[in-house]
């Protein structure tokens, strides 16, 4: 038995779902632990493409257990259609799937407040440049101890007082941020809407938590799947420019329910350059063309709100700020065959302030503005051979890059990616077969 949590090593979109996918081979089940329908992981196999937003990234394993932990906020809409559209596919006609019942629900009117304030705070120029799937208000709500779980979905009586007492606080709010109050009649839509839904995916509902403890007891191989990246954390994040999730590999226990003891090993995702979807510090960003020729070359568009995602040279301090807040035993390097043509790669390896030199990136909003990167400069290479799955098959100055990153980030790597395809990979450890 062994249990494995991956986890994003930046701003998210470091290719979590293509690794999730890979280590499924080895797991006997996959349990996604953090926020909701902000993800978008893609997966490429045989040239064929999947995007999962709530469901696990494993999905793609027939008969393997998909587990949605509690500390997730679930859009039971989007859930429904994700599941339609895998089943459509061939795929969840197992009973594979399994979502927490204290998961929380997004409602509309999360969604509704998320929209608006972004809206308001755009005019001032502070928008945090949210997803807009309503994820913070929901959490919000979580924290405030008057969410609605989708144990909930299943007790009319008990959906409609709750959504009632959250209205009563939220009606003024949306009115003050410049929104529409909702009528009678759409209110009652809203519940209706969720009860429906909650009708659809009762079958899938359960105790997340004990059916992870008897797959334990039980000695078999847990993936547990991150969402977003560990720069997007409520507590050790750029803050405010984070999600409302705790997303570093401490969030898989919490979700879960499950003790930290139980961890074996945590995989660390990073890309071998960075990228940051919405507002918020990024100090090694490329700006104009050369930037621009980094988002062409890597498809950099989100893959939930297609927004074109802001790129730039990979920060191996902030790597290690990653590696340090979840523990990681190593990390996974993808899109290195993004960067071949560029005549010269950089990297910042640490950070100046008031003439110190910082190895971690400061974490003042103030001090982040007045530090300065310091970056080292490697050799560019060419094209990486399509069918490349040794470090040997790279050209030279790509394998002495993934060298000294590995030196850099101070543990190994579990693998390279070299192309979106399942099989375009270079496996170097087994994070199952460690243990
Ligand atoms: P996630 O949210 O961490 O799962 O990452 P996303 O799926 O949002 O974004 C990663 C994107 O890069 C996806 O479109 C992947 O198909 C793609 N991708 C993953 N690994 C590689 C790679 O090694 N090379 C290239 N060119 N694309 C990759
Ligand atoms: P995956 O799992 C990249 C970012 C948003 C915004 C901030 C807050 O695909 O890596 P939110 O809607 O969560 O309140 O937005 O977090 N964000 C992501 N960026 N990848 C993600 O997920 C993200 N999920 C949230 O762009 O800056
Ligand atoms: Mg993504």
């Amino acid at each position: 038995m062994s249990v494995v949590i991956v986890v994003g090593a930046q701003w998210g979109d470091e290719g979590k779902g293509k690794v999730v996918d890979l280590f499924t081979e080895q797991a006997d089940a996959v349990v996604r632990y953090g926020g909701g329908a902000n993800a978008g992981h893609t997966l490429v196999i045989n040239g064929q493409k999947l995007v999962t937003h709530l469901v696990p990234s494993g999905v793609l394993h027939p008969g393997k257990p998909c587990l949605l932990g509690d500390g997730m906020v679930i859009d039971p809409h989007t859930l429904l259609e994700e599941i339609a559209e895998l089943q459509a596919r061939g795929l969840l006609a197992g009973g594979e799937l399994l979502i927490g019942q204290d998961a929380h629900v997004i409602l509309a009117y999360h969604r509704l407040v998320d929209g608006l304030r972004e809206d308001r705070a755009a005019g001032k120029g502070l928008a945090i440049g949210t997803t807009r799937r309503g994820i913070g208000p929901a959490y919000e709500a979580k924290a405030a101890r008057r969410g609605v779980r989708v144990r909930d979905l299943a007790r009319p009586a008990r959906l409609r007082a709750l959504v009632e007492a959250n209205l009563d606080e939220l009606v003024p709010l949306i009115q003050h941020l410049g929104g529409k109050p909702p009528s009678t009649g759409e209110v009652d839509r809203w519940i209706d809407d969720a009860l429906a839904a909650g009708e659809k995916l009762l079958r899938y509902v359960g105790d997340a938590s004990r059916a992870i403890a008897d797959l334990l007891a039980a000695r078999k191989h847990i993936l547990f799947e991150g969402a977003q990246g560990s720069l997007l954390d409520i507590d050790h994040g750029t803050y405010p420019y984070v999600t409302s999730s705790s997303t570093i590999a401490a969030g898989a226990c919490q979700s879960a329910g499950v003790g930290p003891t139980a961890i074996d090993c945590v995989v660390g995702i990073t890309k071998a350059y960075a990228t940051r979807v919405g507002g918020g510090p990024f100090p090694t960003e490329l700006h104009g063309e050369a930037g621009a020729r980094l988002r062409e070359a890597g498809a950099e568009f989100g893959a939930t709100t297609g927004r074109p995602r802001r790129c730039g040279w990979l920060d191996v301090a902030a790597l290690r700020l990653g590696v340090r807040l979840s523990g990681m035993n190593g990390l996974a390097l993808t899109k290195l065959d993004v960067l071949c043509g560029q005549p010269e790669v950089q990297v910042c390896v640490a950070y100046e302030l008031d003439g110190k030199e910082l190895d971690e990136p400061p974490q003042d909003p103030e001090d982040v503005e007045r530090a300065r990167p310091v970056y080292a400069t490697y050799e560019g290479w060419g094209p990486i051979p399509k069918d490349a799955r040794d470090l040997t098959d790279l050209p030279a100055p790509a394998r002495r890059y993934v060298e000294a990153l590995e030196r850099l980030a101070g543990v190994p790597f579990y693998l390279v990616s070299v192309g979106a395809d399942r099989a375009e990979t270079i496996s170097l450890r087994d994070p199952f077969g460690d243990f």
